[in-house]
């Protein structure tokens, strides 16, 4: 049975309906002798009145004779930011009254869902086949109209947990120059049903938008879509599911049609995005989704040499050499790339330990941390020298917690009486 979690009616987003004109009016004299008590809320009201300015904004009120914050209030879970700024709810003084009757109209054009990646400072190894994988699903998309064959819109990549299909995913975006929107799969799920299936065609409109206007290349990615859409055994499908399966269909059917509930016009034509899954297991996913007309699949597990060599660049400014790494990656074999990552930040934890003692041991760290002044400065922090051994040394130790999750099963423990 599809598990139904629809929306409730009543609730409008605000600015998306226009409100009949009824003003409602209330004297001093309705609330005094009226034999209900005074609803809190005229309370406020009176007392708002009292304390603002008549030039503040926060009074103006809609047609309907509301002022904004109880608008604000009645609809917390309005998430259109873009409500501040629009006529009626906020002085017309702001708002004005020419260049249409919203003064924000380049709102949904400044608003940045898209992600450059600052963050990513310093050298990375790409493995080259994942490079060439990505670099020519992007292309052949930008040159869909030219080719004469049919392009998969969607590029799948799945594989092991912690092998880098994010990270090079988004190396590569930088590398290209390209500014793509990221989703997760946190946001395949919502309690409004279609909520989820909207936003990743507005999120693909946003995408199509960068390319038009910025001229920047743009790319629609979804991380870990099979925790969202996946389905394992017995697991309920949810009308959010079924919509967002439905809607990634569609766009890998029609790439150049979005529909985000406006008016159609004949030139309205979405730019075609390219679009990026990753996930762990995509035999969980509604097979029609991932068929080879609509997802191109790639099938992603770094070979030795690529970890030799991603391995190698990570630990490279620490005076690792490659036969050191070699000899790290043959000891912890079968691990993914995150591990070795997690190994070179494990070695830092007794460097740790010992600026704990240096600023006088764990009693004095809260104070010593948020509460010095600003001329206090703290003690050095002198990262620990990298050797072969404390990195093996650190390798180990993340193995035998490894181990000891698999073989403890705690929850096993707990449960004995129920099976
Ligand atoms: N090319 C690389 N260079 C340096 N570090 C890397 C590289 N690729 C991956 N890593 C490291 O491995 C970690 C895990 O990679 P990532 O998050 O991309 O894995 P994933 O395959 O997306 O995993 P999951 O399936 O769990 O989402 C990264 O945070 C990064 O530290
Ligand atoms: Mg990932």
């Amino acid at each position: 049975m599809a598990l139904c979690n629809y929306s409730s009616p009543s609730i409008s987003l605000f600015g998306t309906q226009i409100l009949p004109p009824t003003v409602v009016k209330f004297t001093p004299f309705t609330i005094f002798c009226s034999s209900k008590p005074p609803k809190p809320a005229e309370d406020d009201d009176i007392k708002q009145k009292k304390k603002l300015s008549k030039q503040s904004s926060w009074e103006a009120k809609d047609s309907e004779g509301k002022d904004y914050l109880y608008r604000l209030g009645k609809e917390a879970d309005n998430v259109n930011i873009a409500v501040g700024a629009r006529s009626g709810v906020i002085d017309d003084l702001f708002a004005g009254n020419f260049l249409g009757r919203d003064s924000d109209i380049v709102f949904d054009y400044r608003q940045k869902v898209t992600r450059s990646f600052e963050y990513l400072q310093g050298d990375y190894y790409i493995a080259p086949v994942f490079m060439d994988k990505v670099v020519c699903h992007i292309t052949k998309n930008y040159l869909a109209h030219l080719l004469n064959t049919k392009v998969p819109l969607i590029l799948g990549i799945w594989g092991g947990k912690g092998q880098g299909k994010s990270f090079q995913t988004e190396l590569i975006f930088q590398a290209m120059g390209i500014e793509p929107v990221i989703m997760s799969a946190g946001e395949l799920e919502s309690e409004r049903a279609g909520e989820p299936g909207k936003l990743i065609r507005e999120r693909y409109r946003t995408a199509s938008q960068v390319v038009q206007n910025q001229g920047k290349m743009s790319c629609l990615m979804i991380n870990d879509i099979d925790a969202g859409l996946g389905r394992f055994g017995n697991t309920q499908m949810t009308v959010n599911n079924q919509i967002v399966v439905g809607t990634l269909m569609n766009l890998a059917d029609n790439p150049t049609r979005v529909s985000v509930g406006q008016d159609w016009r004949e030139s309205d034509i979405t730019n075609r995005v390219p679009i990026i899954v990753t996930g762990n297991d995509f035999s969980t996913i509604y097979a029609p989704l991932i068929r080879d007309g609509r997802m191109e699949k790639f099938y992603w597990q770094p070979n030795r040499e690529d970890i030799v060599n991603i391995v190698h660049r990570m630990y490279e400014k620490d005076g690792i050499s490659k036969d050191e790494v070699i000899s790290i990656v043959d000891t912890f074999p079968n691990q993914a790339l995150d591990f070795y990552g997690a190994v070179r930040s494990r070695t830092y934890d007794r460097s740790i330990s010992k600026w704990v003692d240096d600023i006088g041991g764990i009693q004095s760290l809260g104070n010593k941390l948020l509460k010095r002044r600003k001329s206090d400065k703290l003690p050095v922090f002198t990262p620990p020298k990298q050797t072969l051994e404390a990195l093996l040394e650190s390798g180990y130790s993340l193995l035998k917690e490894q181990q000891m999750i698999m073989e403890t099963k705690l929850s096993k423990e707990y449960m004995k009486n129920i099976d």
